[in-house]
């Protein structure tokens, strides 16, 4: 038990800014509600009924006093609106160099995989200084990934990737909660986030098990699975080659493009046919149910690593 304070520790690049906004939005209710009680009670004093036959002033308006009172919360309103999406923005986009680290919820517990194949359960070490991103999904329910310290709660949802990012500024351990009810053992769905000095993070990402890396896995079940009967580098199979598909424009049967990002790959796998590439058949059988969300995560680590956008700077522009 930590001695109690009134904001949680600080430790990302984001948490003196949501800081600074709680202080201002609390300020500004704090003072409007002196300001009103005050008021009330002043006047009810000030203007009570002094006698049985005293007649109250019938109130004469102002146009003045309107405007003030319109114009004033207005603006107010304006600052916490622009400040909070200001910030709401800024949490949503990660920056290009982030590290990617996956995130699967299900009843009760946090899986993590780092890139390089290292697993966890409701802990997460990551590095000091280093921009974090978390692409997440559930294999059942919405949960919520909440790290107080970091100033970071993004839904965990099943059936797509949400993504959030942040900066760790400290190293320590810090909380993490399910912030989202999810069942019998929500409250049990915590863990620990450890924030490590560089080189520390890189032994402990040498230590342990010896797993491949999630693309390397990846590649495993693409042989299990038989993606690799119909899918072939050279395009020469029914389906289409993957090598270059990840982060270029994919034409789709019926017209339109979509950009081929992590929940276009998943998709694809779960529900082949809900976007067909042009000019191939809808021969793909479904995978959902025969691979789980964690092995989604490995074949879409892996189709990245057949390379981003195709080198054709002929044509195709930037994203
Ligand atoms: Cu998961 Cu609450």
């Amino acid at each position: 038990m930590g001695r109690f304070s009134f904001v949680p520790e600080q430790a990302s690049t984001f948490a003196p800014g949501v800081d600074h906004l709680l202080y201002f939005l609390l300020a500004v209710s704090v003072f409007f509600t002196l300001l009103i009680f005050g008021a009330i009670f002043y006047f009810a004093i000030r203007y009570r009924r002094r006698s049985d036959r005293e007649l109250p002033h019938p109130p004469h308006s102002g146009l003045t006093l309107e405007i003030v009172w319109t114009v004033i919360p207005f603006g107010l309103t304006m600052v916490m609106f622009t400040w909070g999406a200001k910030i709401f923005f800024s949490e949503s986009r990660p920056p290009d160099d982030a590290m990617q680290v996956y995130v699967v919820g299900k009843q009760w517990m946090w899986k993590l995989e780092h890139m390089e194949g290292k697993r966890e359960i409701n802990e997460l070490h990551i590095p000091l200084g280093r921009p974090v991103k978390l692409t997440m999904t559930s294999e059942d329910v919405i949960h919520s990934f909440f790290v107080p310290a970091f100033r970071t709660k993004e839904d965990v949802v099943p059936g797509k990737y949400s993504v959030t990012w942040f900066q760790p500024t400290k190293t320590g351990k810090y909380h993490l909660f399910c912030a989202e009810y999810c069942g019998t053992n929500h409250s049990h769905m915590i863990g620990w986030v450890y924030v490590m000095e560089p080189g520390d993070y890189a032994n402990w990402l040498r230590g342990g098990q010896q797993g491949g890396s999630l693309a390397e896995a990846g590649a495993k079940l693409f042989q299990d699975l038989a993606c690799s009967n119909c899918h072939h580098a050279d395009n020469s199979g029914r389906c289409p080659s993957l090598v270059g598909v990840f982060g270029s424009s994919v034409k789709l049967a019926g017209g339109g493009t979509v950009t081929a990002d992590e929940a276009y790959l998943r998709e694809s796998i779960l529900q082949p046919n809900a976007k067909i590439v042009a000019g191939y058949q809808p021969v793909m059988p479904t995978f959902q149910g025969l691979v789980t969300e964690e092995g989604v995560l490995q074949l879409v680590e892996y189709i990245k690593s057949l390379g981003t956008k195709p080198a054709a700077p002929a044509s195709g522009g930037p994203r």
